[in-house]
């Protein structure tokens, strides 16, 4: 037996409802603890009293019903996964937009633990350009994950995608996220993420545009694995960090450098993904500076190369990662990094590929290791991207 998880499933009005009495009815025999909750729209397709006796419990239908009050913070806080199958367009559409007018969405927006949605739909609405961009939206958050969608024979007569997921498809899909779950149990890692700012004076600095989502999505994926990790993270947004993870917030390259360092010793995995600043001013005012006609020289010094730095204090059993953001293909200058940073292995992104890079909730990137293997993965959501760089150290290094 799996070990046992509490679910939630969330059904929607779509006719593939009835799959999802067969996936509460594995869920069960495989015994995990299952609460459902449907839409008014999803008790026109089956029966809320049938999945009420497969899940063994009460089903959630109204967030207020007969006078009382469900409560829908306390059934996201009590699952380990929330189901969403099948997930209508409309559903999703509200799922990514964060609508709330039924019971389903408020669990869903309460949740902590991840999301995983089944779309069912005709292949028309699937392949409309509005649910491609609900499904989009719904990849970037770290919470959720899209099932793919079977092709086939539709309700409709159709033909094509838009098949719910087969419930034991989804339980096999449960199975290795458990076993995930658990990969990186007992590992320590540190992660540095977005950009530094170096003050010139009180309210202008040095900079660069990253975001930090690549290494926080490296953060959330090692933190879904098991791995106790310390999230080294520079200034600018709040990120939608898993809970457990150490956040250590920065704002200079000399305070990321200090919170790296000391965390490195007691660290097997270290990955350096931060946009650091290489310098900063030699002097910083402390009032503003006046403008003033004519030119200004604003004299720059080095600040520390935290990977370079931490690669020579690197032990037997440390593995650290590295990035190279280049503006041409950047193969030469990835390999240069590689062993100059004493890296095990280099995620190569290059701005020359569309998509990549600063800013865009997607990246396309090539892994260099110190065993001269080069492998190019095609473009993705940077989600994803974090899985393939965890799965290649899980696979190679650890
Ligand atoms: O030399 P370059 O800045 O391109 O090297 C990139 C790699 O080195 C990245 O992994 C980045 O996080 C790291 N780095 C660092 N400290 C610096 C500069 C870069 O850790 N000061």
């Amino acid at each position: 037996m799996l070990t046992s998880l509490k679910v939630v499933v969330g059904i929607s009005g779509s006719i593939a409802a009835y799959k999802a009495a067969l996936l509460v009815r594995f869920l069960i025999k495989a015994g995990h603890e299952v609460r459902v909750v449907m839409t008014p729209a999803a008790t026109e397709f089956i029966s809320p009293l049938t999945l009420s006796t497969l899940s063994r419990n009460q089903v959630y239908l109204d967030v207020i019903s007969e006078d009382s009050w469900n409560n829908h913070v306390e059934v996201g806080l009590w699952a380990d996964l929330m189901i969403v199958a099948p997930a209508t367009a409309n559903t999703v559409s509200k799922m990514a937009n964060g609508l709330c007018d039924n019971m389903l969405l408020a669990v869903y927006l309460s949740a902590k633990c991840p999301v995983w949605v089944a779309p069912a739909m005709d292949l028309d609405m699937w392949q409309h350009p509005a649910t491609q961009n609900n499904i989009r939206v719904l990849k970037t958050f770290p919470s959720c994950r899209v099932l793919s969608v079977g092709t086939g024979e539709l309700a409709s007569g159709l033909e094509g995608p838009g098949r719910m997921m087969e419930p034991f498809e989804i339980m096999e899909e449960i199975g290795q996220w458990v076993h995930q779950k658990s990969e990186l149990n007992g590992v320590k890692a540190l992660v540095t993420a977005g950009p530094t700012r170096e003050y010139i004076d009180p309210v202008r600095f040095l900079g660069n545009p990253s975001t930090g989502k690549m290494g926080v999505a490296i953060a959330n994926s090692l933190a879904e694995r098991g791995a106790n990790v310390s999230l080294v993270l520079g200034p600018g947004h709040v990120h939608d960090i898993l809970d457990g993870i150490d956040l250590i917030r920065v704002e200079s390259a000399q305070e990321m450098y200090e919170a790296a360092k000391k965390n490195f010793p007691e660290v097997q995995l270290s990955v350096f993904a931060a946009a650091v600043a290489d310098y900063k001013p030699a002097e910083k005012s402390d009032e503003k500076s006046k403008k003033t006609e004519g030119e200004i020289n604003l004299k720059l010094v080095r600040t520390p190369d935290i990977a370079l730095e931490l690669g020579r204090m690197k032990e037997d059993g440390q593995v650290n990662i590295g990035f190279a953001l280049e503006t041409g293909s950047g193969i030469e200058a990835a390999q240069d990094k590689l062993s100059r940073k004493n890296f095990n292995f280099i995620v190569l992104n290059s701005l020359k590929d569309e998509g990549a890079g600063f800013q865009n909730d997607t990246n396309k990137v090539t892994i260099l290791d110190d065993r001269g293997n080069t492998t190019t993965f095609p473009l993705k959501e940077k989600i994803h991207v974090a899985n393939d760089i965890v799965e290649y150290y899980l696979k190679h290094y650890s």
